[in-house]
């Protein structure tokens, strides 16, 4: 790029698809720079094995900037008083600093929920820090309600709220 020449953000053309073992790298990359909370490569690949298409990917050019995982749990429902449900469990989501408030965020999740919607999952759900205001007014944007506080749920001793939403 010329010196003094930027891209405005507007301009940025991303494209999603599934996760690949070859991205993985680059996706461990962004887990290490935006989020706190780290994982082995082996989890990686059991959370992609679990449900590949909802492991979805962010590209710019050849650049991964974005990436979700989730997977498929069954327990109880956090709609429905003593029932037991098939729910979606988003594990990770993160988009690269200077991609983000472009809607790659949203695309991502809302591509892998249809992903655990289509693999049976009647409602999802997240962990996610009480104080990562972004990520919160996200997701209830996406329609995810705080269903409980998850106390001292971090390493460092910080609250979780457990958000979810209904996927049918
Ligand atoms: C949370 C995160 C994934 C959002 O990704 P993104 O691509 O920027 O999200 P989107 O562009 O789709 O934003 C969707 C909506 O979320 C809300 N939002 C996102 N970032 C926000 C911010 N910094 N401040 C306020 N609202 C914000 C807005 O309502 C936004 O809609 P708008 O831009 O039309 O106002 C991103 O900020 C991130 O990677 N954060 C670090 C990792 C992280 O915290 N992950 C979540 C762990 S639970």
């Amino acid at each position: 790029m010329k010196p003094g020449v930027s891209i405005r953000k507007s301009d940025t053309t991303f494209i999603t698809r599934q996760f690949r073992h070859d991205d993985l790298d680059d996706v461990i990359r962004l887990n290490l720079t935006c989020l706190p909370e780290h994982y082995p490569k082996s989890y990686f690949i059991m959370i992609y094995s679990s449900l590949p298409a909802a492991f979805r990917v962010a590209v710019v050019g050849n650049k991964i900037v974005g990436y979700t995982m989730g997977k498929i749990e069954t327990g109880l429902s956090n709609f429905h008083f003593l029932r037991r449900a098939k729910k979606g469990h988003t594990i990770s989501i993160a988009v690269s600093p200077h991609y983000r408030r472009l809607g790659i965020g949203t695309k991502l999740l809302l591509e892998s929920l249809e992903a655990m919607k289509a693999a049976g999952a009647t409602e999802a759900f997240l962990e996610v820090r009480k104080s990562n205001i972004s990520a919160i007014k996200m997701y209830e944007k996406l329609g995810y309600v705080t269903v409980k506080t998850l106390k001292r749920y971090y390493h460092d001793g910080e609250d979780a709220l457990l958000m979810a939403k209904k996927l049918i």
